[in-house]
């Protein structure tokens, strides 16, 4: 191995992957394993990190792993699900019950190196049902903490062998909840591993570089070029590795593109020096074609990959580009969320993971630089190969494009569970004195790291932005069947809402273009779109008005890897300016903002 590294075991869902990008920012690299690999799989790493799991209890059950990683002479670090598999196998006791949810203080107890430099007292993230009651010889309690207001002390939250070099954590050091998680995991590489603090951007650039020759070899790299900020990237560190002669790009106008967006992302290429071999098809037709009359949001996805890969094939012949790899700005969440580990749900299946690009990578005929990678570690790489700003920190625009938010329907009205949750929506609709209801319609979200398609509910009135997100978050834990809350931007809140048929065609994207620009002009005017990480805006086919005309949601969030986010407040002055901009759109009869966290809701809608 070049570097010190580290290795993650991915007990589940989407916690690793924060605890591998802690690692990296400390300048270590850290690689992702299963939980079954091989043990060859586990030796070379200087330390080893045990993710939490959300499906998993140490408690009664013998979990199937390769235990003999606890046989290697390194040290071992669990955390949550973790610790309480390290404390089982060396002889201590898991129960259910001590559970405790959110910020806790942490006492530490000793003088453990692992918590080198920190305060008696520490502000830790817990989210647990079981705990650790007792310890094994040679093991010993480290840290505890204080159960609510009972003054219980919560025994074991923290606990180590020294000699074994064995830790456990039942909180979560990974996330930035826990204020001093990054120092705490930094005494386990640096300290504790003793790893060399070695693995750099420009290192990374290099190794990637170096593995895109061995890759590629002879042939040529043929990259889908969106303009946005991922494939962009991937172009140049292609370029870097190729030359430009072996790099074609195709930008695809696939007829879900933003206004103007074709003509302006050429310009772009053009400028920045891309435009060697650079080609341009409008498919337009052939997407739209290929979309006609689908509705469920995952077959629109399949649809919109599957053509990609048509119009790929078909250029790539028809210019002969003979002998040529398919090249992706594929990044980490496209993977994780397509249920690209093994303990992951699929969230939704991004364009780049559609099963005949499986089946090219399987092949060995996909190359993806960044496919490691979250947003954030794309963006510092993009800066360090010298694009421009401008383009890095465009916000984030998915391959599928308007495709996804532009949600389609039978028209037949879904009301499946509203007898079961309008109650409950009322009672909550009671308690904050703000009307609300629940649309006849479904969108994608991610719940507990599964995929949910549920019903949003419109929340009107004028209560203040910190207590319409509070009573949705309350929505969201008291009444199942929900995964989204928009707030009504519309003069008044409607009588009745009835779904409209629709599906995907031109005058629907038209229509969504133009109130996506009017969004997006708004958030420039107001100064907000670079403290605004992405503002979806989508077109619900819902009427309020009898006319057959749709309702407008914009969904601005904040976030920094997109694995979660958070509603962003938008000023009442834009607010107002969208509502006439907006609602003067011939087939616009409605207007909300979408003011979800992720999770319950994904950021796109489908
Ligand atoms: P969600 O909606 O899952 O989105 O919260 C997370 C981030 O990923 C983007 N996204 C995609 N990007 N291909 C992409 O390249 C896709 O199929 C895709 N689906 C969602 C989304 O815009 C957000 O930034």
């Amino acid at each position: 191995m070049p570097h010190d590294a580290i290795a993650v075991v991915d007990f589940g869902g989407q916690y690793a992957h924060l605890i591998a990008t802690k690692v990296r920012r400390l300048r270590v690299l850290a690689e992702i394993r299963q939980p079954e690999d091989d043990i060859a799989r586990f030796r070379g790493y200087k330390g080893i990190i045990l993710s939490g799991s959300p499906s998993l209890s140490a408690f009664g059950e013998d979990s199937q792993y390769t235990k003999a990683i606890y046989d290697l002479d390194v040290p071992i670090l669990g955390f949550c699900f973790g610790h309480q598999e390290i404390a089982k196998h060396y002889g201590g006791t898991v129960t259910h019950g001590g559970r405790e949810w959110g910020p806790a203080d942490l006492q530490i107890v000793g003088d453990s190196p692992i918590f080198r430099g920190l305060s008696s007292t520490e502000r830790v993230f817990m989210s647990h049902f079981d705990s650790v009651t007792s310890v094994g010889p040679g093991f010993e309690e480290i840290g505890r903490t204080v159960l609510g207001d009972t003054g219980t002390p919560h025994r074991y939250a923290a606990i180590a062998s020294e000699s074994l070099r064995r830790y456990g954590f039942q909180f979560h050091p990974e996330v930035d909840d826990t204020v001093h998680g990054g120092e705490m995991i930094g005494n386990f590489v640096l300290g504790i591993c003793g790893c060399r603090p070695s693995w750099t951007m420009e290192r990374y650039v290099e190794e990637r570089v170096e593995q895109v020759r061995q890759q590629v070899g002879d042939q040529s790299v043929f990259l889908l070029a969106s303009g946005g900020v991922d494939s962009t990237v991937a172009a140049r560190l292609l370029g870097l590795a190729l030359g430009p002669e072996r790099l074609h790009l195709l930008h695809v106008d696939n007829g879900l593109m933003r206004k103007d967006e074709s003509r302006d992302v050429l310009e772009a290429f053009r400028q920045f020096g891309l435009d060697r071999n650079l080609h341009f098809v409008d498919a337009s037709d052939a997407f739209l074609t290929a979309l006609a009359g689908a509705v469920e949001p995952e077959q629109k996805r399949r649809i919109i990959g599957n053509t990609f890969i048509e119009v790929f094939e078909r250029e790539a012949r028809s210019r002969g580009i003979a002998q040529h790899l398919l090249g992706q700005g594929t990044i980490y969440p496209d993977t994780i969320e397509t249920g690209g580990t093994k303990r992951a749900d699929t969230i939704k299946t991004h364009h780049n993971r559609v099963p005949i690009i499986e089946d090219m990578i399987a092949q060995g005929r996909v190359v993806e630089p960044l496919a490691d990678l979250y947003k954030v570690e794309v963006r510092e790489l993009g800066e360090k190969l010298g694009i421009p700003h401008d383009l890095i920190w465009r916000h984030p625009f998915p391959g599928p494009g308007l495709g996804v938010r532009l949600l389609c329907s039978t028209g037949v009205e879904d009301r499946a569970g509203f007898d079961a949750f309008e109650p409950a929506i009322a009672d909550v609709s009671a308690q904050y004195g703000v009307p609300a209801m629940a649309l006849p319609i479904k969108s994608v979200g991610v719940k507990a790291d599964l995929r949910s398609y549920e019903h949003p509910v419109l929340l009107g009135g004028s209560a203040s932005w910190e207590r319409l997100v509070e009573m949705a978050g309350h929505l969201f834990k008291s009444v199942s069947g929900i995964n989204r809350a928009i707030w009504n931007l519309g003069p008044t809140m409607p009588a009745r809402v009835r779904p409209l048929a629709a599906t995907v065609t031109r005058e629907r994207l038209d229509l969504l273009r133009e109130a996506d620009h009017l969004v997006m002009e708004g958030l420039r005017r107001h100064g907000l779109y670079a403290s605004i990480w992405q503002c979806p805006t989508v077109l619900v086919p819902i009427e309020v008005d009898g006319a057959g005309r749709e309702f407008v949601i914009v969904r601005p969030i904040h976030s920094e890897r997109a694995m979660t986010a958070t509603p962003a407040f938008l000023p009442p002055a834009l607010c107002d300016e969208l509502r006439t901009e907006i609602l003067a759109l011939p087939g616009v009869s409605g207007l909300a903002l979408d003011i979800t966290t992720k999770p319950p809701g994904t950021i796109e809608w489908e």
